[in-house]
């Protein structure tokens, strides 16, 4: 094994390169990047734990894991040392040779994968990448006419051109259309806070989203419709998860209809809601499945997981230059073991029920939190002008969310909701800490998320 020294420079002058930053590089930066980015420099994250550093010393509690994907904490120590000794032996790899990262993350994603998902794609791009080889596996194993999808009101499947067109639509914020969008029908998502039929809950309605879904591929496609797309919580719409009901229904209407079901499990899976995966917490097990974000410990990670009965891919149907990163899958290796090893899907569980005990004895002191919902660490709080109406408060969300960063404590609001009138939303909070979290840093966070409450309260007006 190669021991690894810098040959051109001093160990000195790289770290020096690496730590070292002034506010004029910082502005300089912003002036160039073509995305705006946040002007706090994340530094120093704790081993293990759910707390960063910024540049200037200042310590923060992280409610968002960095994009929801540090289920094991920042800089996990375990993980870090894999990746670590895989540099080592390679960086990079093309995707049709083996490395023994590569087998033994195959061999362990296959070990707990649900039902009979087995066979898989591994990635090291992301949850886009991972939705998109999901389809084209649909689409390789049922004739090629059939090309149309039935996804979601409120979905979210990622930022390319291919993925924005099963993403819910997001206009003026975004000003370019997902291409591809003749493949996908959408159906409505029982977001039962703001049903989409006005009614109070799932009893009431009858499970009218499932009736939609039906109907739908009854009636709304242009031809037959290949598979059923959803995210069974959905993540960036608005911490919404679907009632068991919805998700046991569909599965038995794309079983009836012949129809493939794909879960995008991008956000719910690696033990978040108190299951590895949600399939499991939903008893339903989809045919395809797209991860991504905890897989990799820290590190770029996607994979497709497929039931035994899909056929697989040609070489030329699915490859990618940085789709095999051995540093990444031995990252996502050990991640996975340590996730079992320290059961973090029960401690989610356990974690999840405090956090969601400690919001709703706050949302009877302030209305301006309409809605607290969620399973396990995968927590949503939705904040509105009055909470008859529901009218959103998004001017509010917004600022409580630079507040709380004031403060030491990391949040973040879910995607905006745009009708196509205009009619806005932006106002639902995203909870989904590291796994890792303690009950004293949450109780940490709720002190500060009350201060939050006590500071944009008065800014409502109705
Ligand atoms: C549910 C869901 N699907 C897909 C994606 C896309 O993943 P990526 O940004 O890695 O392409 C995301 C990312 O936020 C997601 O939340």
């Amino acid at each position: 094994m190669t021991d690894i020294k810098p040959k051109h420079f001093t160990e000195e002058e790289i770290i020096e390169l690496l730590t070292q930053v002034t506010d004029e590089e910082l502005e300089k930066c912003h002036k160039h990047e073509l995305v705006p980015s946040k002007d706090v420099i994340l530094f120093q994250g704790t081993p293990g734990e759910a707390t960063v550093q910024d540049s200037k010393g200042k310590m923060y509690i992280d409610f968002t894991s960095q994009a929801w994907s540090l289920g094991i904490g920042y800089i996990q120590q375990d993980v870090m040392f894999a990746a670590m000794e895989q540099m080592k032996h390679l960086s990079h790899v093309r995707n049709q040779y083996q490395t023994i990262p590569r087998i033994k993350l195959v061999n362990k994603l296959s070990e707990i994968a649900p039902g009979d998902l087995k066979n898989l794609v591994l990635n090291t791009q992301g949850g886009s990448v991972a939705v998109e080889v999901a389809l084209k596996l649909a689409m390789v194993n049922r004739p090629m006419d059939q090309d149309i999808f039935i996804t979601m009101w409120g979905g979210y499947h990622g930022n390319t051109l291919a993925m924005m067109a099963p993403t819910h639509y997001m206009p003026i914020v975004v000003r370019y259309r997902g291409f591809g969008r003749e493949h996908f029908v959408k159906s409505p998502f029982p977001y039962c806070y703001r049903c989409p039929f006005g009614e109070k809950d799932i009893s009431e309605c009858g499970n009218l989203c499932l009736t939609m879904l039906q109907k739908t591929i009854d009636y709304g496609c242009q031809g037959l419709p290949l598979g059923v797309l959803m995210e069974p919580i959905q993540g960036p719409m608005g911490e919404v998860p679907a009632p068991p009901e919805f998700i046991k229904g569909a599965r038995e209407i794309c079983d009836k209809n012949n129809l493939l079901l794909l879960f995008d499990e991008s956000q719910t899976a690696f033990g978040r809601i108190g299951t590895m995966f949600a399939a499991e917490y939903y008893k339903a097990v989809p045919d395809l499945m797209a991860l991504t974000k905890a897989l990799g410990g820290g590190f770029p990670m996607g994979a497709t997981l497929a039931s035994e009965k899909l056929g697989m891919f040609t070489p030329a149907e699915q490859h990618s230059t940085f789709s095999a990163n051995p540093v990444c899958y031995a990252a996502a290796f050990i991640n996975l073991e340590l996730i079992q090893r320290l059961d973090l899907p029960k401690r989610a569980e356990e974690m999840g029920k405090y956090l969601m005990k400690r919001f709703l004895e706050l949302q009877e002191k302030y209305p301006i939190m309409g809605d607290v919902r969620g399973i396990g660490l995968f927590q949503g709080v939705e904040l509105v002008k009055d909470p008859k109406t529901k009218v959103p408060a998004n001017t509010a969300a917004e600022e409580f969310v630079a507040e709380a960063l004031k403060r030491g404590l990391i949040l973040d609001l879910s995607q905006p909701v745009i009708t196509i009138h205009g009619d806005f939303y932006r106002n639902t909070l995203t909870i989904k800490p590291p796994l890792v979290i303690t009950r004293e840093q949450i109780d940490q966070a709720m002190e500060i998320f009350e201060e939050c409450l006590q500071t944009v309260t008065p800014l409502i007006k109705t």
